[in-house]
């Protein structure tokens, strides 16, 4: 299982990195993301909306209440947090796994808490501070899909013109 690390130097890049990634996710995509609180998990899934072509004036925000928000780009996205979630059980009440084996994309903050539910093809993403302002960005793509996924964004964020 290999992982790619990228660092971020601000929360505009890390929202920029996002984005370019948005651009290259196709229907059924589940994006994983975990690290402690005030990484740039929402910070990050903000930026994936962006890429997917929500609109600028549609807000999005942190759905650690709501559980899950619904956005509309290019495609269908569900972006989800599980902060609150105690008990998997509590899953099937919000259509959990309809939304996760659908044919939408699916951003979800801290996915680390229920592995299990989780479905076998997926990008992790794991954010973690470096300092202030920096973060390392760990890519981890799991499955054919993801891996393929992965190495086209990786290609593109190299990429000064793309990036
Ligand atoms: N390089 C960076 N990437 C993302 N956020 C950063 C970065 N540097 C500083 N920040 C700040 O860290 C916080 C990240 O918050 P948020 O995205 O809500 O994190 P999380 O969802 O992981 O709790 C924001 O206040 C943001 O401005
Ligand atoms: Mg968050």
């Amino acid at each position: 299982m290999q992982s790619y690390r990228l660092i971020s130097s601000s929360p505009q890049e890390t929202a920029r990195l996002a984005a370019l990634l948005g651009r290259f996710l196709t229907a059924g995509c589940v994006v994983c993301l975990a690290g402690e609180l005030g990484t740039g998990k929402t910070c990050l899934a903000q930026g994936i909306a962006r890429g997917l072509g929500v609109p600028e004036d549609v807000y999005v925000t942190s759905p650690s209440f709501a559980v899950i928000n619904e956005y509309l780009g290019r495609l269908p996205l569900f972006h989800v947090d599980l902060y609150r979630i105690e008990d998997p059980a509590e899953l099937e009440g919000i259509g959990f796994e309809e939304i996760v084996y659908g044919d939408a994309v699916v951003v979800i903050e801290w996915a680390d808490k229920f592995v299990d539910v989780l479905p076998e093809e997926r990008l992790e993403i794991f954010l973690s501070f470096l300092d202030n302002d920096s973060r390392a960005i760990t890519l981890t793509p799991l499955g054919p899909r993801a891996r393929e996924l992965a190495e086209q964004y990786l290609t593109a964020a190299h990429e000064p013109h793309v990036a």
